[in-house]
């Protein structure tokens, strides 16, 4: 099995390019399902849950062509996806067991066919994450859904009819999976308590692209027209916003100046406030987000995550691996999945002073952290952890990076681009 060396100890500079968001593309890939054209999707990075989301379009049978250029080529990676050979409805066990946002299948599938079959993703290791929110909203647009044998079993008998959604709590994925499926719908939907996630606002620019007619994406309330069709389009996918975040952190660990090309700091509000407070000079130009912090030691920061515009739970590991070393103590709320405290005991083993209760982790920076071979055990967990290793003392090799590929696009190749001492081995 694969795994990632590091050497601690080096002071990150540089300028690194920031891909597309993982968070975005996989929503929007299920969203080609609604036209009945060929749609191109550009600025795609290259991970695993990209591939997996191709594997479950292709076992629909849609037509799905990858161009994943080598990385620094300058080109673009470009996915063109033709739905109009989908002959299956059934998104199976196999594949939504590796992914969850397979789920997001259900309602272009519904909308589209007035048929779907999509495997329940079962439990996560952050987490029990239930899809109850994404039925009942299928409901609320007039489909018939049963849960039967380990399957969501989704049918209608004409078009779906727009209808008025009140999710009882703000999820991501239910607000994409309702979106995409009342675009379709007969007449006008009502989302409220839409979760408002730029990742949001980026899926409704590519389906009204595509012929959508929407209002409201990113505010609390969406408003969807429902249209007879959609046809083909061309997007290209939002920048990463954790990504991006990430590699911000490193530079703010290290002492370092890291500039993220290709980012979007309108979506990076609450990160940027905390990385300002934690003591790091941040500028913004266009599109380039620049951490400088000036050789200094991070002060450490109080963190409540919380659904966007608050601070993203998504960061949350990367934000506790800096506390671990910054000066003064931090504590960490984590609000949105019941168990995501398990990078804990990994940065615990590199010498890190944490104590956990419950959903709070008091953190309390020491002044180094040193190497040891740890075990990333989801894929924000093992962001952590390469921060971690990044300042500890001699050599932290990471197994399980398995997870890491899902969300992170050629992480080695970014970092070291930075100085960072780091490779992958296995
Ligand atoms: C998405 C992101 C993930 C991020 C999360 C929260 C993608 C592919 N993944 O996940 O990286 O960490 O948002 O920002 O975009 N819930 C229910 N019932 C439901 C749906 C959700 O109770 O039907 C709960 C979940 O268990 C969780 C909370 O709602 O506690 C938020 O989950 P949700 O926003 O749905 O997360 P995802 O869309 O799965």
């Amino acid at each position: 099995m694969q795994k990632i060396v590091i050497e601690g100890g080096g002071v990150l500079n540089g300028e690194v390019p920031v891909s597309g968001a993982k968070n975005a593309v996989l929503p929007i890939l299920c969203a080609t399902l609604l036209a009945d054209e060929p749609v191109e999707i550009s600025n795609v990075p290259n991970l695993h849950d990209v591939t997996t989301t191709a594997k479950v379009l292709a076992g629909l049978g849609a037509s799905v062509e990858i161009d994943t250029p080598r990385f620094g080529s300058g080109r673009e990676s470009v996915v063109l996806v033709d739905p109009r050979t989908v002959n299956s409805h059934i998104a199976p066990y196999e594949l939504v067991r590796t992914m969850r946002a397979s789920v997001l299948v259900l309602g272009p599938l519904l909308a589209r066919y007035g048929d779907a079959e999509v495997s329940l993703p079962g439990g996560c290791a952050i987490g029990s994450r239930p899809v109850d929110q994404h039925i009942r909203g299928m409901q609320a647009l007039g489909a018939q859904v049963s849960v039967d044998h380990g399957f969501i079993k989704a049918g209608t008998a004409g078009r779906l009819r727009g209808g008025r959604v009140a999710f009882d709590l703000v999820s991501v994925g239910a607000t994409e999976n309702v979106l995409m499926a009342a675009c379709l719908a007969e007449g006008e939907s009502v989302l409220e308590n839409a979760a408002m996630e730029p990742e949001i606002v980026d899926l409704a620019d590519c389906l009204v692209a595509m012929g959508a007619k929407i209002e409201g994406a990113g505010s609390s309330r969406i408003h969807v027209q429902g249209v007879e069709r959609l046809h083909g389009a061309r997007h290209a996918v939002l920048a990463d916003r954790i990504e991006a975040g990430t590699f911000l952190v490193a530079a703010a660990m290290t002492g370092g100046r890291v500039t993220a090309c290709h980012a979007h700091a309108g979506s990076m509000d609450a990160v940027l406030a905390k990385l300002v407070e934690a003591g790091a000079e941040v500028i913004v130009e266009g599109d380039r987000i620049t951490v400088d912090m000036h050789g200094n030691r991070p002060r450490a920061v109080d963190i409540n995550t919380a659904p966007h515009p608050g601070f993203p739970t998504d960061m949350q590991a990367q934000f506790m691996a800096m506390n671990c070393i910054a000066e003064g103590a931090g504590v960490i709320r984590e609000t949105i999945f019941e168990n995501r405290f398990m990078h804990v005991q990994e940065l615990q083993r590199l010498g890190a002073d944490i104590k956990v209760d419950g959903h709070t982790a008091i953190v309390r920076g020491v002044a180094g952290l040193t190497g040891a071979p740890v075990m990333a055990t989801d894929l924000r967990a093992s962001a952590s952890l390469i921060l971690a290793g990044l300042v500890a003392d001699g050599e932290t090799v990471i197994d399980r990076i398995y997870h890491l590929d899902r969300g992170y696009e050629n992480i080695e190749e970014k970092l070291s681009g930075l100085g960072a001492s780091i490779r992958r081995i296995g």
